[in-house]
């Protein structure tokens, strides 16, 4: 989402004369978007500012003028006072449900106003106030639909920083993505920190579910893939689990996190469903979809977690069989009731051998599922370039990354490729001959 929202903030300065560079040396203004989630992502904030200190200094000193650094994103919204007492130097710091205030806070920090600092929470939504004109054209592109969390999982700071669940209008959604596709875009995705949590209101006045949106979604013309993600287990409902069957341009693979395999753990994460209830919900996916391919999140070293309920997380992972996932250390963040679990936070060198244990069944799984291609035909949306001569990648719609040898002219349509290589990270195989659909 932070991919979406600096896009967003690159559209509403783009009327003040304002473009996106390469680089941030020598721009004149550097943005920093940052992310609060884990320790690692928000102790990055302030080596990455030294960096932009050093570039602001090295303009002034050139002659060249000024650079504004500003900081966005959850680190602002959760640590905007520590920033700017540890960093005088930064202009402006904001966080994510007040970009929309840029031109405001841009022309007051020009005016010498001081640092400008703004975290608040607006009441009318940030979404009907960013610019309609430019969106993202990318061939595969996001679609915020939903923001924020209520559902205060006890390690997790998105409901503090990201405010809660608010869901965009059905119709400001359909405009919006019918603009991406008019620019080109073939291949969306919905996003939302609790996606599944969608309720927005509709056309009609009722309120639509995430199944809802997706079918309207997916009769636009020109559409030709569909994804959403990060979804929640308790709000995999019964009409989202169908469409799985019903869309045709859904795309078969979903990100399902379920974080912890003990239902101890689960419930001191306050997750609110047991093991065997998301082992229910794959079923029933599966049941719909049988080819749908299925990515996780995992934390190991949750406060108090035992080697038994460790070894329960990886029961989880051999019983569902993921084609990808993501998994962390535990790390205490400020403000979350897990934080407060001092007398049971585990040994750092035990979370580095759970990662270790966790993350090599993972991606051997990972791999069979990649090696169950090769011979296999898979439709793949090319979407750019590789680095070797000749060569594009794109996606399968399993969101494999697909390694093929193909004209350049051929970016932006659907091949069938024949898979020769299943790899860790990705696939390799050739075109299918003659075969070069036009659409998904
Ligand atoms: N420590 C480790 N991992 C975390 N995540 C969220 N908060 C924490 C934390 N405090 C992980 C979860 C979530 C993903 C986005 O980041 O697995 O699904
Ligand atoms: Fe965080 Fe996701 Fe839990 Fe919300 S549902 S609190 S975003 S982990």
């Amino acid at each position: 989402m932070n991919v979406y929202d600096s896009a967003r903030m690159a559209d509403i300065l783009s009327p003040l004369g304002y473009s996106m560079t390469a680089e941030p040396e020598g721009a004149d203004m550097a943005i920093l978007n940052t992310c609060h989630i884990r320790e690692k992502a928000s102790e990055k904030t302030f080596s990455e500012l030294g960096r932009l200190r050093n570039m602001r200094k090295s303009k002034q000193a050139s002659d060249e003028g000024d650079m504004i650094i500003a900081v966005a994103g959850c680190v602002a919204q959760a640590e905007g006072k520590e920033i700017m007492k540890r960093a005088p130097y930064v202009d402006m710091v904001f966080g994510p449900q007040s970009y929309h205030k840029l031109p405001e806070m841009l022309a007051e920090a020009t005016r010498g106003a001081g640092q400008i600092l703004d975290t608040d929470f607006p009441v009318e939504p940030k979404f009907d106030s960013l610019p309609d004109e430019a969106i993202d054209t990318n061939l595969s592109a996001f679609l915020t639909v939903q923001e924020g969390c209520d559902k205060f999982c006890a390690f997790c700071v998105v409901p503090y920083t990201r405010g809660a669940e608010f869901s965009r209008s059905v119709d400001s959604i359909l405009s919006e993505a019918k603009r991406m596709i008019a620019g080109g875009t073939r291949e969306i995705t919905l996003l939302g920190q609790n996606v599944n949590a969608y309720h927005g209101e509709g056309p009609d006045g009722r309120t639509y579910s995430l199944a809802e949106l997706i079918q309207e979604l997916a009769a636009l013309d020109g559409l030709w893939r569909l994804r959403y993600t990060t979804s929640h287990p308790l709000e995999m409902t019964e009409d989202l689990c169908r469409v799985h069957r019903d869309v045709d341009i859904l795309m078969p693979y979903l990100h399902l996190p379920v974080q912890a395999g003990s239902d101890r753990i689960l419930e001191a994460m306050n997750r609110r469903h047991t093991a065997d209830e998301y082992r229910r919900i794959i079923d029933k996916l599966r049941g719909y979809r049988p080819d749908l391919a299925l990515s996780g999140d995992f934390i190991v070293g949750f406060p108090g977690e035992t080697d038994a309920e460790f070894e329960d997380t990886m029961q989880l992972v051999r019983d569902v069989s993921y084609a990808q996932a993501y998994s962390f250390k535990y790390s205490p963040r400020p403000g979350t009731p897990a934080a407060a679990l001092e007398g049971q936070m585990i040994e750092e060198k035990i979370k580095s051998e759970r990662l270790a244990a966790l993350q090599a069944l993972l991606n051997e799984q990972q791999l069979a599922f990649n090696k169950s291609f090769e011979g296999r035909e898979v439709p793949v949306l090319l979407e750019r370039e590789g680095k070797r001569e000749g060569q594009l990648i794109g996606r399968s719609p399993y969101m494999q990354s697909v390694f093929v040898q193909s004209p350049t002219h051929r970016i932006g349509r659907t091949a069938t490729v024949i898979v020769e290589e299943g790899n860790a990270n990705s696939l390799r195989g050739k075109l299918k001959p003659g075969d070069i659909a036009s659409a998904a």
